[in-house]
């Protein structure tokens, strides 16, 4: 080890224990992410000059056009994955049905390739979003082995491709940040310990959207509006990247909540975010920074799976605020 600077294989090698064969493995497939992560970084740090931005003729499984980058990003995992034997059956945002990995392995991989694709073209922050389950033993995975509650995840963390690129994960013992160094292609340990402090001023939210939303939801942010004039008694602050990973990235680093809230603009959705590859992994990330994650009536890591693709409200970040808007929600259903 390098004196002063922690990679990321020896974070993982104190985190983890060797002589246990599930925990190496664990090891070894988050340096794949890793690894896959600075192939996806190269890419969108070349833009325009790799030919990569723009859109491809086809639609995801949620209708949404696909970006060169979502597809590049997602074959990139992919192969990361199928080339090795420890994931034995992958699920993604971009594939209708999961894809088992002939090789078989310990775990299943959940993932966002490439989060807030609508700022790929604009050169704004993106990210991928990744979740680790156990996989089944000794049989290749069913559709049913993947809905697990994201409680039950051994290990979730995401990469933003910013200013700079970083790594942040937990395999249950905190969350922890990593800064890819470029010149010596390792992610060090720049973030230890991440605490998302519990009481914030700053909010997170597409306002555009505030016509459909619920009661509870327009009183929580009618009143941060309304600042030290009302209830609060203190100013506010607004955030919207429209890149989930990099609006909880900033929570991570300084505070607030993010909430892409139950809202009535298309009935046949619950929510805009995908439980199984964002809202599952970023409340694991949260929480083990001691933030809470909701879906603003019960938290988003109890859910009981029903579908891969499955839809959910998100409310996350800071404990106080998050508590806040459950209880305007309890309040609410309690005299409707
Ligand atoms: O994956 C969905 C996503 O791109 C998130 O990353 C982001 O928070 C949200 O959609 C942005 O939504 P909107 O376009 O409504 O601002």
């Amino acid at each position: 080890m390098e004196a002063g600077r922690t990679r990321l294989s020896d974070h993982l090698s104190q985190q983890l224990d060797a002589d246990q064969s599930i925990h190496r493995d664990l090891g070894k497939l988050i340096l794949d992410i890793a690894t896959a992560v600075q192939e996806i970084a190269i890419l969108t740090s070349q833009g325009a000059l790799a030919g990569v931005l723009g859109n491809l003729a086809s639609q995801n499984v949620q209708g949404e056009t696909q970006k060169k980058l979502d597809v590049l990003s997602d074959e990139i995992l992919i192969q990361t994955f199928r080339s090795g034997n420890l994931v034995a059956g992958i699920a993604s945002e971009e594939n209708d049905e999961p894809i088992a990995n002939k090789n078989g392995g310990p775990f299943l991989c959940l993932f966002d390739p490439l989060d807030g694709s609508s700022n790929i073209d604009v050169n704004v922050s993106v990210g991928t979003i990744f979740s680790i389950q156990h996989a089944p033993k000794d049989r290749s995975p069913q559709l049913a082995d993947y809905l697990q509650p994201g409680r039950k995840q051994i290990a979730a963390g995401y990469a933003v491709y910013g200013p700079s690129t970083m790594l942040v994960l937990s395999i249950g013992r905190g969350t922890h940040g990593f800064t890819l160094d470029a010149s010596s292609g390792e992610f060090i340990l720049t973030h230890p310990n991440i605490q998302i402090p519990a009481d914030t001023s700053e909010f997170a939210i597409n306002a555009s959207n505030e016509r459909f939303w619920e009661a509870p939801v327009a009183r929580y942010i009618s009143e941060c509006k309304k600042g030290k004039t009302d209830v609060r008694s203190r100013d506010f602050n607004m955030r919207w990247i429209a890149s989930m990973v990099a609006d909880v990235h900033r929570i991570l680093m300084r505070g607030g909540i993010f909430m892409y809230p139950k809202d009535t603009k298309d009935l046949s959705k619950p929510g805009r975010l995908r439980l199984m590859y964002e809202a599952n992994p970023m409340s694991f990330v949260v929480e083990q920074a001691g933030g809470l994650g909701s879906t603003g009536r019960q938290r988003i890591l109890d859910l009981k799976p029903e579908s891969i693709h499955q839809r959910v409200p998100v409310v996350l970040g800071s404990r106080n605020e998050v508590e806040r808007v459950e209880q305007y929600h309890r309040e609410h259903d309690s005299t409707n």
